[in-house]
């Protein structure tokens, strides 16, 4: 795993940006995994300026969410749905038809499920999996458990992870408790893995990252065992 440290968020969300640019630029086709969260704003900031200043074209590109919580819908402010909306979809020529995103009100999960891992391999695989990391080491909604899912599937929500994502809703108890994700698998098959990990409440996690040690307790250790993986990072992540 390669390991880049920033002065600063705002580099770190440059660079993210570029090397997204560097990829669709170099493939027009590019399938795109995408995350969600505080940390890629940044990013997704910079694409939109990208875009609009004709440095980048989504006409061809086909993005794939990594996850989306159960029972919110698209116009729900907390969706992500409505966060990618707003962060991306609105901002650069995505065609609606090339916009993936895991279903949180699917009337069956089971297929809903099978059917997102199938249009994944339908595209021919994600080229860049774009990966933010939770304080307790989950990648998408893959939760620290004692058995993790290959393949797309629905999930408890910690505890830690209902209290860390409660600042962005009214009340602690409107955090839905359920969630879509693709699994360790789906994540894993991509041919790039980027990770963004910005802030000090990472630290702990991202040492973790780089330990050697791979644990189901914390999910993203098994990035290390992907041949092509970038971790990006700020000074505040990274705690030298
Ligand atoms: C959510 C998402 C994750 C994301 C995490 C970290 O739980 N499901 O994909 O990585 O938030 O978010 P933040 O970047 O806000 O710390």
């Amino acid at each position: 795993m390669e390991k880049k440290v920033f002065k600063t968020y705002e580099e770190m969300s440059a660079y993210a940006a570029q090397m997204v640019c560097d990829l669709v630029n170099g493939k027009p086709n590019a399938v795109l995994g995408l995350p969600t969260g505080g940390t890629p704003v940044g990013m997704y900031e910079n694409i939109r300026k990208m875009y609009q200043e004709g440095k980048m074209d989504f006409e061809n590109v086909t993005t794939f969410n990594l996850d989306e919580y159960l029972g919110l819908t698209h116009d729900h402010p907390q969706s992500y749905y409505y966060f990618m909306n707003q962060n991306l979809y609105s901002g650069v020529n995505l065609k609606p038809e090339n916009i993936n995103i895991p279903s949180g009100t699917a009337s069956d999960f089971e297929a809903e499920c099978k059917s997102y891992d199938a249009k994944i391999d339908a595209k021919g695989g994600i080229d860049l999996m774009i990966l933010g990391i939770g304080p307790n080491g989950h990648i998408g909604f893959n939760e620290p458990a004692e058995i993790l899912s290959g393949p797309t599937h629905t999930v408890d929500l910690t505890r830690e992870t209902i209290e860390a994502n409660a600042r962005f809703f009214d009340s602690i108890d409107d955090v839905p408790t359920k969630a879509i994700t693709m699994g360790v698998g789906s994540i894993l098959k991509a041919k790039k893995i980027l990770m963004l990990v910005s802030g000090a409440s990472k630290q702990k996690v991202a040492k973790e990252l780089f330990s050697g040690d791979v644990t189901t307790n914390n999910p993203s250790t098994l990035l290390q065992l992907h041949r092509d993986v970038v971790v990006l990072m700020d000074e505040a992540a990274d705690g030298q």
